[in-house]
């Protein structure tokens, strides 16, 4: 629980060198960012998912989590955006975005940044994680861009650079939250050599398209990880709020 007597933890964070941007609520929009245009309805799905994940992580004191899917296209990165935002919003932590999708990143597109330097760019080369940290214009959150890798991904992962960097993310500020928009699990090795990084993940399933098998599949290779919840996405039928899963309504 957060002392409310003490200073707040977030007073420390002050992102001198990250680069700030402002977006046009129309990218949002065209985007469906709903959680960063003001008033919208659609926002509740995401505060009901923000309150869900927030229980859990303050339950297990963990402050990271994954978000992946069996299959490519199932809603992870709308999920992902969607969800730091409200998280941000909430107002008792700050949120870092990693976009660690080599295959497609695409988390600076949904923002409609422009970014020159992303975390591949960290990984293979000299410049300082300062240089590629961006806050979109919005409180208290803050993205490390993707960019294809080409090659070498599985590579780039196991790295020590990238143990280093997430000990370093982790570490350095207190009350922050780091979310990892992930590969398919379907797709390359990426996603499950991510896991041991994470205190925990969830699990995009596209309604209509990934078959009970392909869930089954997807949890026996999240075995070993401490699995947030479900979120069926694209769904047709919105299920009722009490049953367990979350519901990503086609918006
Ligand atoms: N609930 C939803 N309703 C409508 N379109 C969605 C929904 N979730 C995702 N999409 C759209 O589906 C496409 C794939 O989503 P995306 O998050 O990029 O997938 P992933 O990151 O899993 O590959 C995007 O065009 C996105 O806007
Ligand atoms: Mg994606």
């Amino acid at each position: 629980m957060l002392n409310t007597a003490d200073a707040h933890p977030l007073d420390s964070i002050k992102y001198t060198k990250t680069q700030k941007v402002i977006i046009e609520p129309d990218v949002l929009r065209n985007n469906r960012v709903i959680m960063g245009l003001y008033n919208d309805p659609r926002a509740d799905i995401f505060r009901v998912l923000r309150t869900n994940v927030l229980r859990q992580l303050r339950e297990n004191n963990w402050s990271s989590f994954a978000i992946t899917s069996a299959t490519p296209g199932a809603g992870k990165t709308f999920i992902c955006v969607n969800l730091a935002i409200a998280i941000a919003m909430e107002g008792n932590q700050s949120v870092l975005i990693v976009d660690a999708d080599f295959r497609r990143p695409s988390v600076s597109q949904y923002l409609g940044l422009q970014c020159e330097l992303g975390l591949v760019d960290y990984l293979k080369g000299n410049i300082s994680l300062e240089d590629t940290l961006i806050n979109p214009g919005i409180e208290r959150l803050v993205i490390l861009p993707g960019k294809n890798s080409n090659t070498n991904s599985s590579e780039l992962i196991s790295s020590r650079k990238m143990i280093n960097l997430i000990k370093e993310i982790k570490s350095r500020y207190e009350s922050r939250i780091i979310i990892f928009d992930l590969p398919p699990l379907f797709v390359g090795d990426e996603a499950l050599l991510f896991m041991p990084y994470v205190d925990a993940a969830l699990l995009v399933v596209e309604d209509g398209k990934n078959t009970p098998d392909e869930l089954q599949h997807s949890m026996s290779i999240l075995e070993q990880t401490n699995l947030l919840g479900l979120i069926l996405n694209k769904s047709r039928q919105p299920l009722p709020s009490y049953q367990y899963g979350y519901i990503g309504e086609t918006v």
